[in-house]
């Protein structure tokens, strides 16, 4: 008797839930990437008000117009005269992944995605029939992928490339020359580009840095209102690109993914984008903060090695415990009183990083990391 699909027989919950799942309530918590902060009160005022206001129908599939002009004009100064037509609302960044792999990738396609990685993506794609292959980011190279190994990747078959900046787990961002490096390896061998731009308002000191605007007619930008409205639970994002073609196709499967999204949050989101733009702005100055504090910590620790973000809500610092892998190691915190995620759950370029989520106070995270400092000095002198 056949039971289920081979699809989803193949996929397994992620590493960073299964750590998240054995923590108790008393620890804490540098494991999931959920700021800290509610939404803007402007827009739980707009949702509860457009329930009232009979909001509670379904919209057209691609969403609100007036949302979609919104976030088109959000964009202007990077790429000016998009409209409603370049947006697709999306319930979420995770929907909006699925729908781009499901609307590019046929079987036997393999699409290139990064390692480390957010842990969605080699699974979508399986789920879209194709293959993942894994380019590297690494520390040495401040987790920027370089273009000769994936030349070396890339054959007839690659349909897609996803890029993802400000980077879950690592925090590494692009600067211009950087992007337009990989900008030019997608050109050349006419790849779809799916950026992952969900962190693009959380970033540090310098301005984000896009593959909107770039003139390329492939790329595909997936993004969230989770992090930078701190709303994770609404589950609200969008697809925006120049290629109308591309979002016509995008919008007919969003129809057979869910119809439409929440009628009555996207007015909420208007509210938010048009009476709170600068929220995210008041979320990136605290985690600046935090991630100074969290990154001068770090290194001044035995075996610790880390970069400063410029964004994201992540660090991702090499660990070195002689004869343990970064499993032992998250336990070993775990077990006196700190939840981090392992850097093997995001690959096996992460083995030897923990990841940690700043999304505390500034005092729990200084309580957090004199917990660290404790279990690695006595790890190191057990060694
Ligand atoms: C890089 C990245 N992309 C996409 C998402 C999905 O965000 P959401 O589904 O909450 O919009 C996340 C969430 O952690 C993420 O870190």
């Amino acid at each position: 008797m056949r039971t289920f699909s081979d699809r989803v027989l193949s996929i397994q919950p992620t590493g960073v839930r299964k750590m998240f799942d054995l923590a108790g309530d008393d620890v804490i918590s540098f494991g999931l990437g959920e700021p800290d902060f509610q939404p803007p009160p402007i827009a739980i005022e707009a949702f509860h008000q457009a329930m009232l206001d009979g909001r509670n129908k379904y919209t057209t599939t691609a969403g609100l117009p007036a949302l979609r002009s919104k976030i088109a004009e959000s964009w202007a100064s990077y790429q000016p005269g998009m409209d409603e037509h370049n947006v697709c609302i999306t319930m979420s960044g995770t929907n909006a992944l699925l729908n781009l792999f499901l609307s590019l990738v046929n079987p036997g396609d393999n699409v290139l995605l990064p390692e480390p990685y957010f842990p969605l993506y080699g699974p979508d794609v399986s789920i879209a029939g194709g293959t993942a292959k894994y380019y590297s980011c690494l520390f040495e190279n401040e987790f920027i992928p370089d273009v000769e190994h994936l030349e070396s990747l890339v054959d007839e078959n690659t349909v897609a490339i996803l890029y993802n900046f400000p980077s879950n787990p690592t925090g590494g961002t692009l600067d211009t020359t950087q992007r337009d490096g990989l900008l030019e390896f997608a050109k050349r061998h006419d790849l779809w580009i799916i950026s992952d731009e969900v962190y693009d308002r959380i970033v540090f000191d310098e301005p984000h840095v896009s593959f909107m605007g770039t003139g390329y007619e492939r790329v595909l930008i997936v993004n969230s209102f989770s992090k930078t409205f701190a709303m994770t639970g609404w589950r609200m994002g969008y697809i925006a690109s120049t290629n109308v073609e591309a979002m016509q196709q995008i919008i007919k499967m969003q129809y057979y993914i869910a119809a439409c999204s929440n009628d009555a949050m996207q007015h909420a989101i208007l509210a938010a984008m048009t009476q709170a733009s600068d929220y995210p702005n008041i979320l990136a100055n605290e985690f600046k903060q935090r991630c100074d504090l969290i990154v001068d910590r770090l290194n001044a620790m035995p075996g610790v090695q880390c970069h400063k973000p410029k964004g994201a809500i992540y660090v991702f610092p090499k660990v070195d415990v002689p004869n343990m892998s970064s499993h032992d190691v998250a336990m070993e915190l775990l077990k006196d009183g700190v939840l981090c995620s392992p850097g093997s759950a995001f690959g096996p370029s992460g083995e030897g990083h923990l990841r940690f989520a700043y999304t505390i106070s500034q005092a729990d995270i200084s309580r957090g990391m004199d917990i660290v400092e404790a279990t690695l000095l006595r790890l190191q002198a057990e060694a």
